[in-house]
């Protein structure tokens, strides 16, 4: 789940993907359990009554789609699913899982209830999805054995176990395999005071020491993303143990923030190269992801995944059937003058400060 060999430039320390500058630290700071773990209030509730209710009854958890924008913890809630059953996970990727044969090995691999998780599950190739239907439904898999005319299935029975899927894209997923998960939950960027807690939290494994406002100030730069808060952290006390006394303060968060060009709001150079293309180059939009993609030499699912759950969470942008739109909060933000605003100076109407 390393993406670092699909980045072509040095990767953003805000970017929620997992890059390997994140290495063990990120799973040391993983909660183990329900209790410990910050945020999303309603999947938990719901999680917790699906798994008192499956244990109950001796049985799998239903399958579960987890989906929502990068970093918010997709597999962090599938090793607290996978320990609160008290079985084992099995990790893995849409992409690695190359041919059939590859999933028939994971699939038989698992004891019963186990928990089989795949990530980017929207990138499963056709004819491994395809197998995977009888998996999930009748917990059979069917085998092609031989090649041309006396090629022959077989079918195989499987134990019971739990498929956790994980998505930034839940509209990239088939109908006939979202429709075999039992629960389907999204997750949710996270507020200020969630962030701070989590902050606080990994702080403290780390053995960091970290005054409330100076987490704070983190978590108000975190873009709504646990991955990011936990590695500003480490980026931060950089700084302070190097221009400071190793404490990490409001001063010295807000100075290494803004020396790692993050703003006041979380923005990076990247967001706010969008924000002011589209409001420059395009009058304010709308303009297709495409275009703007290209006008910023950026990959389009870079700015679609990574750039805009946030900007759109902010305010700063719409989408429109026509494309992206840049708001009048955008325009402040940057500091430039909106269009009725500008008219009307030019209009003589408004004096400017
Ligand atoms: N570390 C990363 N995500 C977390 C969360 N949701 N709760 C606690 N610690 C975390």
């Amino acid at each position: 789940m390393i993406h670092t060999e699909e980045m072509e430039f040095a990767p953003r320390v805000v970017s929620p993907e997992n890059i390997a500058e994140d290495g063990d630290a990120e799973v040391s700071l993983r909660p183990q359990s329900l209790h410990e773990y910050i945020g999303q209030e309603k999947v938990k509730e719901k999680i917790a009554i699906y798994i008192k209710a499956a244990k109950g009854r001796g049985e799998p958890l239903d399958h579960v789609l987890l989906y929502g924008p990068p970093g918010l913890g997709k597999t962090t809630l599938s090793s607290i699913i996978a320990h609160e059953m008290g079985v084992n996970l099995r990790v893995t990727t849409g992409p690695a899982i190359e041919k059939p044969g590859d999933l028939v090995s994971l699939l038989t691999g698992l004891n019963d209830n186990d928990v089989l998780f795949i990530d980017e599950i929207h990138r499963l190739s056709r004819p491994v999805e395809e197998l995977l239907y009888p998996a999930l439904e009748d917990r059979v898999i069917d085998i092609i054995i031989g090649k041309g005319p006396s090629a022959r299935s077989i079918r195989m029975d499987l134990k019971p176990f739990t498929l956790i899927g994980a998505t930034t894209r839940a509209g990239q997923l088939s109908a006939p395999l979202r429709d075999r998960f039992g629960v389907i939950e999204r997750l949710e960027l996270y507020n200020k005071e969630q962030l701070t807690d989590i902050i606080r939290r990994s702080a403290m494994i780390l053995g960091i020491p970290c005054e409330g406002d100076g987490a704070e100030e983190i978590a108000g730069r975190a873009r709504g993303t646990p991955r990011i808060a936990n590695r500003l952290l480490k980026r931060v006390r950089d700084f302070a143990d190097v221009m400071g006394n190793g404490c990490i303060t409001k001063e010295i968060a807000s100075i290494a923030l803004s020396r790692l060009e993050i703003d006041g709001l979380g923005l990076d150079s990247l967001d706010r190269r969008m924000l002011s293309m589209i409001i420059k180059g395009y009058g304010g939009g709308p303009v297709g992801l495409e275009t703007l993609a290209a006008a910023i030499g950026e990959e389009s699912v870079t700015l679609e995944d990574i750039c805009e759950p946030f900007l759109m969470q902010l305010g700063f942008l719409g989408r429109t059937p026509r494309g992206r739109v840049a708001t009048r909060l955008a325009y402040e933000h940057l500091g430039i003058l909106p269009p009725e605003q500008e008219k009307s100076r030019d209009d003589g109407q408004l004096t400017l400060p």
